[in-house]
C-alpha cells in the first residue's frame, strides 16, 4: 500500500489523483474533519494524523507500505515552525517507519536544501534529508525546483499580481534563475520511484529543461494569460522592507523577508537531471503553463 503524508497539498493531490486513476491502493494522514472527508469520499483510506504529534503516528504504518512524505510548509506560522514540521515532523514519521519497517520511504524536500543556507527552509530540509539518510530504511530525496500545475500556489500568486496590477513588478530586476517543473513531470518521477523502488535509492533534482530569471517567468505567464503590461523594477531592499512589515502586520503576509530573500539567489540543478535520472524530457516551462493557464 502506499501511504501519503502531505495528500492534502497541491502536490499530494495530485498524487493521490494519478494513483487512483492507475488503481494504487492508498492510504492517507490528514489533520482536520474536512480533509479527511474529502479524501474518503474518494475511496482513499484515512488515517487522521499530524507529524508534530507521534502519538497519532502510532502504528499507522505497515511492513508493505511504502511512505510518501510530502509535509512541508514554506512559511512558519505559531507552532508550525521550520524546525517543529521538517525536522521534528520527519524524524517522527521515520520513527515510526523503522518501526514498521516498510519497503521504502520517499522525501520530498528541496532544491538547493543546504544545512548552511540563511534560509530557514532550506536547512531544515537539509537536516530533514540526514535523517531519512541516516534511517536505515530503504529511501529516495526529491529536490524539486518549483512544481507548476493546477492550483500551485506559486503561479496562482503571480496570476493574481498579473491581473490586478497596472504593471509587473519585478524585484530586484529579477535575474535570479529558477528551473520550473511540470507537476506532471514530477509525478511521472514519483511513479517511476512507487514502481521500481529499489532502483532509486538516492537523492535526485527534479528540474524542468530551461533556466529561467524569475523576470522571464513572470513575462511568460503574462504571455500565456495574454496580458501584456509594463514590467516595473522594484529595489529589493524595498521589497525586503515592504516584506518585514507585512510579516510584522499579519499572521500569514503575502511574502516573508526569507521568501524575498530565496528570489536573489539561483536555484537551479542540470537542465538534464530528469531525464538523467528518469529517462524522459520533462516539459518547458510556457508548454506546462499552457496546459492549465487560461
Ligand atoms: N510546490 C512546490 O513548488 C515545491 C517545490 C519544492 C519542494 N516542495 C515541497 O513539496 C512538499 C509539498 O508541497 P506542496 O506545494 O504540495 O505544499 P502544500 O500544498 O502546502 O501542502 C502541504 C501538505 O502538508 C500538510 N501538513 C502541513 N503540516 C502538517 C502537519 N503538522 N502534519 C501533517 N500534515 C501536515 C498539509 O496538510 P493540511 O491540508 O492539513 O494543511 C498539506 O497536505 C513540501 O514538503 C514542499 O516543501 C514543493
Amino acid at each position: 500500500m502506499i501511504f501519503i503524508a502531505g495528500a492534502t497539498g497541491f502536490v499530494g493531490g495530485h498524487l493521490v489523483d494519478y494513483l487512483l486513476a492507475k488503481g494504487v491502493g492508498l492510504k492517507c494522514l490528514a489533520r482536520s474533519d474536512k480533509t479527511a472527508d474529502a479524501l474518503a469520499r474518494r475511496g482513499v483510506r484515512v488515517l487522521r494524523g499530524d507529524v508534530t504529534e507521534p502519538g497519532t503516528l502510532k502504528d499507522i504504518l505497515d511492513p508493505d507500505d511504502i511512505v510518501i512524505h510530502l509535509v512541508g510548509i514554506i512559511a512558519e506560522q505559531g507552532k508550525a515552525t521550520f524546525s517543529s514540521i521538517h525536522v521534528d515532523g520527519t524524524a517522527n514519521l521515520v520513527a515510526e517507519a523503522r518501526r514498521a519497517g516498510v519497503r521504502h520511504f520517499l522525501y520530498q524536500s528541496a532544491l538547493g536544501a543546504d544545512s548552511a543556507s540563511f534560509s530557514g527552509y532550506l536547512r531544515t530540509k537539509a537536516e530533514a534529508e540526514e535523517i531519512v539518510r541516516s534511517s536505515g530504511l530503504g529511501w529516495t530525496i526529491f529536490r524539486p525546483s518549483l512544481i507548476i500545475g493546477p492550483w500551485d500556489g506559486f503561479t496562482k500568486k503571480l496570476m493574481d499580481m498579473i491581473r490586478l496590477l497596472p504593471v509587473l513588478p519585478i524585484p530586484g530586476g529579477g535575474g535570479a534563475r529558477f528551473q520550473p517543473v511540470s507537476i506532471h513531470d514530477w509525478l511521472r518521477c514519483a511513479g517511476a520511484v512507487i514502481e521500481n523502488p529499489s532502483e532509486y535509492r538516492a537523492t535526485y533534482d527534479i528540474g524542468g529543461p530551461e533556466h529561467l530569471t524569475y523576470r522571464e517567468i513572470v513575462e511568460t505567464l503574462a504571455e500565456v494569460m495574454g496580458r501584456h503590461k509594463l514590467r516595473l523594477s522594484i529595489p529589493m531592499g524595498l521589497m525586503k522592507f515592504s516584506a518585514s512589515v507585512l510579516e510584522a502586520a499579519l499572521p500569514s503576509p503575502p511574502v516573508t523577508v526569507e521568501q524575498a530573500r530565496l528570489l536573489e539567489l539561483d536555484n537551479i540543478c542540470d537542465t538534464d537531471a530528469v531525464e538523467k535520472a528518469f529517462g524522459f524530457r520533462p516539459r518547458r516551462y510556457q508548454e506546462a503553463l499552457k496546459e492549465f493557464v487560461r
